[in-house]
């Protein structure tokens, strides 16, 4: 039986006395009135480039593993955006949708004409189910190749590239042997699984990056416009290609490492390649990290530096997160691959209510003020979008308010509530089903598993309500 804890001041939802999860959340004294929030900062419009948002709410990238493996919409798909897009939010963002034309499993895809048809129908569905509230944006990433954690006989067998004698003795050697003998790369890739790097420049398809990345970033984003999206957000964060150009630990020697000035250099010549492309049609920013966390990475002082330099540019927006690196992350079980959200970097990107003090609720937006400052400092008044552990109407007023931001993105509060913003706008926010901050949605990311929600994917009593749409297996609900 649960405990039962003591009464709080504070309102929470029915449930909080039973529920120890929801008291390790902000407290909220209380939600606003519809009144107050119609005069707010957080539901006041936003200019985002060619287009207004009607109020600085947002939502951003978030991976449902709903595609089919060739990277197609599916109805899965058009029902998860669909459900946000109910809660009528400034903005939403599609998750990261790749810009090649190459397997990568159920994550979507805008790397051939082919896709147009699909993500069109996506952008449909959104503006149908928010009457037109919301404005949708896509994000596109670029993305090396990570191998699976390989068996130890697999790997002296068939991946190692040393001499044959050799592998044959570390076949029967101990983790010790190994690890002495190994070179720190071949390691790394006997314990994680091979992982490309930027600085791979020996790989001719990675010393070509530069040259290939621009023009598939821009022939994607221009099938984005043609399916009617109001914007593309180029994914310069975590742990994928554009990231580790910009980050510190980018020793390539071919201008595009080193000092951040070459670091930035690919990220600013993709962005003129898309903007090119698609003109001044469509909201054309970027997402990339306030700090990288990890040892040796970008601190906010770069974050600074890049985005007055993308802002110069002249993106329409800054949207920024923090850490997911794969630099830290942790060791895979064999026949896994390695998953950027698992290390300290990875706590930082996706906070839990059991991370270090000050805990999870905006811990990203000192860094962002920073950013933000730098910006406003170089003589640019480009809109940055702040994100991380924020879940409250307060929370989003204080970060507008104090300038540290201008307009407020909630990933996991969304998904456990996507009618959470519409709930507050109209003074129901007692009604608001909170984020527990324990993670279970990025537990069936990490599976690569149809990502839900521990809030609602069981609540209709499943097994035996046979009516609501639910994964292979029968035993979650996929939407609210
Ligand atoms: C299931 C899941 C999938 C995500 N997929 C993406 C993604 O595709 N691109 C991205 O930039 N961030 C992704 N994120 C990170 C979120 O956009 C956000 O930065 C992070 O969850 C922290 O914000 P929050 O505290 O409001 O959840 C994902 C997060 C979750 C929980
Ligand atoms: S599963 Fe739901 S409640 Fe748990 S962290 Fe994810 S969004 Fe929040």
């Amino acid at each position: 039986m649960r405990q039962r804890v003591p009464q709080s001041p504070f309102c929470y939802e029915p449930g909080a006395l039973t529920d120890r999860r929801l008291l390790k959340l902000l407290p909220v004294e209380r939600w606003p009135t519809e009144a107050e929030a119609k005069a707010s900062r957080w539901f006041s419009p936003v200019r985002v480039g060619p287009h207004e948002l009607q109020e600085r709410t947002w939502v951003p990238a978030m991976v449902p593993w709903r595609a089919t493996d060739e990277g197609f919409v599916t109805p899965g798909v058009l029902s998860w955006y669909e459900r946000f897009a109910q809660g009528e939010p400034g903005a939403i963002v599609v998750e990261a949708t790749g810009i090649r034309d190459i397997p990568s499993g159920p994550l979507l895809r805008a790397g051939h004409d082919r896709y147009v048809e699909g993500l069109a129908r996506l952008v449909e569905t959104v503006k149908r189910a928010s009457r037109g509230r919301t404005r949708l944006y896509i994000q596109l990433i670029d993305f090396l190749a990570i191998k699976r954690r390989p068996t130890k006989e697999a790997f002296f067998g068939r991946f190692f590239k040393g001499p044959r004698e050799v592998a044959e003795k570390l076949l029967t050697a101990d983790e010790e042997t190994i690890a002495r003998t190994l070179s720190p790369r071949d390691l790394e890739a006997y314990r994680f699984g091979l992982r490309e790097r930027v600085t791979d420049t020996h790989l001719p398809h990675i010393a070509e990056l530069p040259r290939v990345l621009p023009g598939l970033f821009a022939a994607a984003a221009r099938r984005c416009l043609q399916a009617g999206f109001d914007g593309v957000e180029l994914h310069f964060a975590h742990a994928y290609t554009m990231a580790s150009f910009l980050s510190a630990l980018n020793t390539r020697d071919d201008g595009y490492g080193g000092p951040r000035e070459n670091r930035v250099k690919l990220p600013l010549e993709v962005y003129s390649a898309v903007r090119a492309e698609v003109g001044a049609r469509i909201a054309l920013g970027c997402r990339f990290l306030a700090d990288e966390i990890i040892e040796g990475g970008n601190r906010v002082d770069d974050a600074a530096f890049f985005g007055v330099q993308f802002a110069r540019a002249g993106m329409d927006f800054l949207s920024l997160s923090r850490g997911g690196k794969f630099e830290d992350a942790k060791q895979p079980k064999v026949g896994h691959a390695a998953y950027p959200y698992t290390g300290p970097s990875g706590h930082e990107c996706m906070p839990t209510t059991a991370v270090a003090a000050p805990g999870p609720f905006g811990r990203n937006l000192p860094a962002v003020a920073d950013v933000k400052q730098a910006v406003v400092a170089a003589g640019f008044a480009t809109p940055v979008v702040a994100c991380g552990g924020i879940a409250t109407f307060q929370q989003a007023e204080d970060v507008l308010g104090s300038g540290g931001a201008d307009v407020v993105a909630s990933a996991r509060q969304s998904l456990a509530d996507p009618d959470w913003t519409k709930k507050v706008r109209e003074g129901r926010g007692a009604e608001v089903r909170r984020c527990f901050f324990t993670n279970y949605c990025e537990g069936l990311d990490q599976a690569h598993d149809v990502v839900t929600c521990q809030r609602w994917d069981r609540l209709k009593g499943l097994p035996d309500d046979a009516t609501v749409p639910r994964t292979k297996d029968g035993r979650r609900m996929v939407a609210p």
